[in-house]
């Protein structure tokens, strides 16, 4: 059996499903796999995974959120002849020292970069999208997005661009097997700033409060949230509040050959499509 196709997990997640979309514009066979995909795939049971593997000659990586399972999924990838992965980590994550925040990814930075595949790992900082199909989303419709964010500014990133880069990446891997991509947006702008921008170009009276991480914990807590993920995601501000993830790099130009998307495009386009309005 010839290995042509390309793997896509986390396949109907916010960049799984855009790096499937490229790749298929560009005549690459995509296997799109998840828990609710056609193929399925649960990061929980290994019983499925060969199947996902068979025929496939590079896989876009969307880690599970605990830590541990990559290495065993580095193991049947190799043992089907895969050639190369591409892992989606996050910006920095060797510079988070003692955090708990992201063990999930570093365990899979491990697993792949200790691999005998070709590898490459893209470290993208916090996604735009995260205000309009994720967390952010529902409390900016509201009108108020309170978070332990400080003045601590973040390069937030189009995950459009995230895409471009995977898709680059899995369409040509020799030029970036064995490397490292930090993916930031163009500048860093504060959550504030960020909220501020939003609430103009859609017109709606949104503000952004300060509150403090147990604050913050508590509320998704009360939200539904699982205590231990509620935390772990009030660690990210912590983590944030060391300034280590706040300078803007040059992976996107590097590997696209042109500047990373503007935070005010994303917020234009998605303003635009009503998403601020409910
Ligand atoms: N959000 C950010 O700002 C940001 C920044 C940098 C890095 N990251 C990293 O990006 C990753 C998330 O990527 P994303 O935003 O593209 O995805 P996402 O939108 O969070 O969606 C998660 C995807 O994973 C699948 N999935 C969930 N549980 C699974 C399981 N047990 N087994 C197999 N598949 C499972 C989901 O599909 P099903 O439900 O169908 O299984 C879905 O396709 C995380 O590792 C995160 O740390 C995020």
């Amino acid at each position: 059996m010839s290995n042509d196709t390309t793997l896509v997990l986390g396949a109907t997640g916010k960049t799984g499903r855009r790096v499937a979309a490229r790749l298929r514009l560009r005549g690459t066979p995509v296997r799109a796999a998840s828990r609710s995909s056609a193929t399925r795939f649960d990061w929980s049971d290994p019983g499925g995974w060969d199947a996902a593997l068979r025929g496939v000659s590079a896989v876009y990586v969307v880690p599970p959120t605990v830590p541990g399972p990559v290495h065993e999924f580095v193991s049947r990838a190799e043992a089907a002849g895969v050639r190369h992965l591409v892992l989606l980590s996050g910006h920095g994550s060797d510079t988070w020292g003692d955090s708990d925040f992201g063990l999930d990814m570093r365990s899979a930075e491990d697993a792949v970069r200790n691999s005998a595949l070709g590898w490459t790992v893209l470290r993208p900082s916090n996604f735009d999208q995260n205000f309009d199909e994720d967390l952010f989303h529902a409390p900016l419709v509201a009108g108020e997005l309170a978070l332990p964010a400080g003045t601590v500014p973040e390069p937030f990133i189009d995950i459009e661009d995230v895409a471009d880069v995977a898709a680059a990446v899995l369409a040509d891997p020799g030029p970036h097997a064995g490397r490292i991509h930090e993916l930031t947006g163009p500048r860093a702008l504060t959550f504030a700033e960020a909220v501020e921008l939003m609430s103009l170009a859609s017109g709606r009276d949104i503000t952004y409060r300060q509150v403090s991480p147990a604050e913050y914990t508590a509320a998704l807590v009360e939200s539904g949230w699982d205590k231990e993920e509620a935390r772990h995601v009030a660690d990210m501000f912590v983590l944030m509040e060391r300034g280590v993830t706040a300078g803007t790099e040059d992976g996107v130009a590097n590997v696209l050959g042109r500047p990373p998307r503007t935070f005010e495009e994303y917020v234009l386009r998605t303003a635009a499509s009503g998403a601020w309005h409910g």
